[in-house]
């Protein structure tokens, strides 16, 4: 019988050191190449802490280019000056906690606030409202397009009263579409995330695989083509993967180097991973496709007008199942001026 575990590495002879390094969620001890960022979210919180009002901030920019890294790091910063303690940092990833229940419950436990128990939505609120109303506090909605109830943000706004909100989405639009109630009382400054250049992309990957990898063992040249590919991209999150890959890649080969090779190889695997096969698509998503196929460069509601012939989804959920082919790498959703004046979305399939 062949010998499965024949050519199997020993740790001792593992090309990672800390793998953990490289996940999406972890939060290295340096996010460089967006100073200009961190400071500008540091000095609103510097307003909080000189006891005048906050700011609010909506940050914008694609996927995969250090918006959430970007604010985490600068929240941990605040911790490990021990200023949480004059303006209280609450973290939300709207796509994980996405009604206001879910959000209320999520601040009590940042808090340590324990009595949740038979207490509604409201009642919970105003315990949280009357914690952080005791100094100030810093609270970001990640992913904030993903709300289900946008009401949360108001009352945060009414009732928290000295406080910075930043609020991080993919999509520039989602402001313009927001309740305009919300809208007049938030009055955003933007903080627009620019798409990393091939050296920071470079230089980003190259720092990350030095704490995931035993030093030495990465070609020049495969780290060239990883970083290349995930600047081509344009979404961290492949390059992560591809040092992790080739670096499976090579252990595979028990070879003691991650090599061009290794590297080539991992990039072949990633597009077959990443492009979703037709049948991974349900019936709406289907017809959604054909009809943005057949008619380029429509807004998003005149998809949506065509589309009600079809089924008779809300304007909400529609567009939910359009950002979700987004995610996808299946279209691509663009805001574009009005001939009325304000903007809209044009969706355009990719290739
Ligand atoms: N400047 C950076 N330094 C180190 N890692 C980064 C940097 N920018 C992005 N990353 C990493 O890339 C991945 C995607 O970044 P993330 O902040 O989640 O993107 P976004 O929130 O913009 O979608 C994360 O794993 C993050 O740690
Ligand atoms: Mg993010």
């Amino acid at each position: 019988m062949a010998d499965l575990f024949k050519d199997i590495l020993s740790a001792e002879e593992s090309l990672f050191a800390n793998e953990m390094a490289l996940d999406f969620d972890y939060l290295p001890k340096e996010v460089p190449h967006r100073e200009g960022q961190q400071h500008y979210l540091a000095d609103c919180i510097k307003l909080l802490l000189a006891g005048r009002m906050g700011k609010n901030i909506l940050i914008t920019g694609e996927p995969g280019i250090g918006k959430t890294a970007t604010i985490q790091w600068v929240l941990r910063e605040m911790e490990e000056k021990g200023l949480d303690e004059s303006a209280k940092p609450v973290y939300i990833n709207c796509w994980k906690k996405d009604t206001a229940h879910k959000i209320v419950m999520e601040i009590c436990s940042q808090l340590g606030y324990k009595w949740v128990q038979n207490r509604n939505t409201d009642e919970l609120f105003k315990e949280i409202a009357n914690i952080l109303n005791k100094k100030s506090a810093v609270i970001v909605l990640d992913e904030v397009d993903k709300l289900e109830d946008e009401q949360i943000i108001y009352q945060l706004l009414e009732d928290i009263y000295r406080k910075c909100i930043f609020l991080i989405t993919n999509y520039r639009e989602w402001l313009t579409e927001l309740d305009a109630r919300v809208r007049s009382r938030l009055t955003p400054e933007t903080v627009d995330f620019k798409k990393y250049t091939l050296a920071e992309t470079s230089d980003i990957l190259r720092r990350r695989a030095k704490a995931a990898f035993v030093p030495g063992v990465w070609d020049e040249e495969g780290l060239d083509i990883v970083s290349q590919k995930a600047h081509e991209l344009g979404d961290m999150r492949y390059g992560l993967f591809l040092l992790r890959e080739s670096g499976n890649i090579a252990e595979k080969k028990a070879s003691r180097k991650i090599k061009k090779e290794h590297a080539e190889q991992a990039i072949n695997k990633l597009s077959e991973f990443s492009l979703k096969k037709d049948s991974d698509f349900d019936d709406e998503e289907k017809v959604m496709i054909k009809i943005i196929k057949e008619n380029p460069g429509k807004t998003s509601t005149e998809i949506h007008e065509i589309f009600k012939k079809y089924s008779n989804k809300a304007y909400r959920t529609f567009h939910r199942k359009l950002k979700a082919l987004e995610e996808a790498g299946v279209l691509k959703i663009e805001t574009d001026f009005a001939a009325t004046g304000g903007h809209v979305s044009r969706v355009r399939l990719k290739k």
